[in-house]
């Protein structure tokens, strides 16, 4: 029993729709039977008079009632492993989209990372970070993500474009913008679910953290070491983590932009480097508390530090690690890669997640796509 099953299961309809076959023109081959039968074309002159017969709903609707049986049936009976589906969209073709907004606008790719780290954390804690656009909830934090408009609208258009989960989206669109930025290709899993963080949205305004966010400004690092560590992460994981911060800018948005390195576009170990060779104070300026480096090379490349950051490299916690990842970049790397991995994993169950198998039909896939991008968001 279990064999024959096995075998025509994946001629059932939804097994069908699962790999892209055109199901849709073939049901509506065998339901249009049940709506006017085809006999008055072949048989004598008194049927070819007969009229039409009138709309069959019974038959469709015992026809969906069957579908359905079936599927229940074989769904209980047939054991499916899911991590050997293919998915329904493709990672080069998104890879491509998103390497022609950060070749049009490069600071989307440090935007980028940051909005894949925010849904981590959002999802670690369990509160709601970033919420789904086009719902207007409220948001935990909302300091944090000042700024995240851009990349989330870019994300946006992807999740629509692609049959992909805006969860899949954030984490991957964060993995590949690491690669554009010339840091390592990460290992990523595909299966989040979006319920989860709509679930949350709704009662987001009465949802608390595991453990208070303090301001990114304001805060102090053994409160940031205290939330890392809550959603288990050791301060080693921590600093190789902040060694993101390497690439992109600070809030403060005066007449230049601040960063933390020489090169923002760069994904290397400059973060831990730069730590290490500059002093910073707080600025004469209003630069909304963020501080600034000493120095005439310092102020020639508009360096500066979150307060917090700037202790880095003197806490007892984790100064030894600033020093380690400075000298050892491929060192902090294998680190890296490995925390920003569980990062964007955090609140998805380990069942979901599965390796990406590329789609057998990919023209069929694109069509799709693009008839998707055709259509008014
Ligand atoms: C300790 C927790 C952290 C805090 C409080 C924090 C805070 C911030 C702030 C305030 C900014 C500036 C945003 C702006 O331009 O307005 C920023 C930028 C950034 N953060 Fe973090 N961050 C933290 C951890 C991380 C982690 C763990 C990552 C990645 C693994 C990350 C990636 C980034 C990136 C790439 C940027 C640059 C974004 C851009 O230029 O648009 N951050 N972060």
């Amino acid at each position: 029993m279990h064999r024959y099953l096995r075998k025509f299961a994946p001629l059932h309809p939804f097994a069908m729709s699962i790999q892209g076959l055109p199901v849709r023109p073939l049901l509506c081959r065998v339901v249009s039977r049940g709506y006017a039968t085809s006999s008055a074309k072949y048989s004598g002159a008194k049927e070819a008079k007969q009229k039409p017969r009138p709309l069959r709903h019974s038959y469709f609707i015992g026809l969906c009632a069957l579908c359905g049986l079936t599927g229940a049936v074989v769904g209980q009976l047939v054991e499916i492993d899911h991590s050997k589906l293919p998915n329904a969209f493709i990672i080069a073709d998104i890879q491509k989209d998103l390497q022609v907004n950060f070749d049009f606008r490069p600071d989307l790719a440090p935007a980028m990372v940051r909005l894949a780290f925010l849904h981590g954390l959002g999802e670690a804690l369990g509160v709601m970070l970033l919420p789904l656009e086009g719902t207007p909830a409220p948001r935990y934090c909302p300091s944090l993500t000042v700024g995240v408009e851009e990349p989330q609208s870019v994300v946006r258009s992807l999740t629509l474009g692609h049959k992909i989960s805006h969860a899949d989206t954030v984490t991957l669109a964060g993995v590949l913008a690491v690669e554009y930025l010339g840091g390592p290709r990460i290992h990523w899993r595909c299966g989040r679910k979006d319920e989860r963080q709509r679930r949350r949205e709704k009662g987001a305004s009465a949802s608390q953290p595991k453990v208070p966010l303090p301001s990114p400004l304001t805060g102090t690092l053994d409160e940031w070491l205290a939330v890392f560590a809550a959603i288990g992460f050791t301060p080693q994981d921590f600093v190789a983590l902040l060694g993101a911060h390497g690439v992109g800018g600070l809030p403060y948005t005066g007449p230049a932009r601040l960063s933390r390195t020489k090169d923002k576009y760069r994904f290397n170990n400059s973060y831990y480097r730069t730590l290490l060779a500059t002093k910073y104070k707080p600025a004469a300026y209003d630069t909304g508390g963020v501080y600034v480096g000493v120095g005439a090379d310092a102020s020639k490349h508009n360096l500066g530090m979150l307060p917090w950051e700037a202790q880095l490299s003197t806490h007892p916690q984790t100064a030894p690690f600033v020093k380690k990842f400075a000298s050892d970049e491929a060192e902090w790397l294998a680190h890296f890669t490995q925390c920003f991995t569980k990062l964007l994993e955090m609140g998805s169950q380990e069942h979901h997640l599965r390796e990406y198998i590329p789609p057998p039909n990919l023209e069929l896939v694109r069509a799709q796509v693009i008839a998707a991008k055709q259509q008014p968001n």
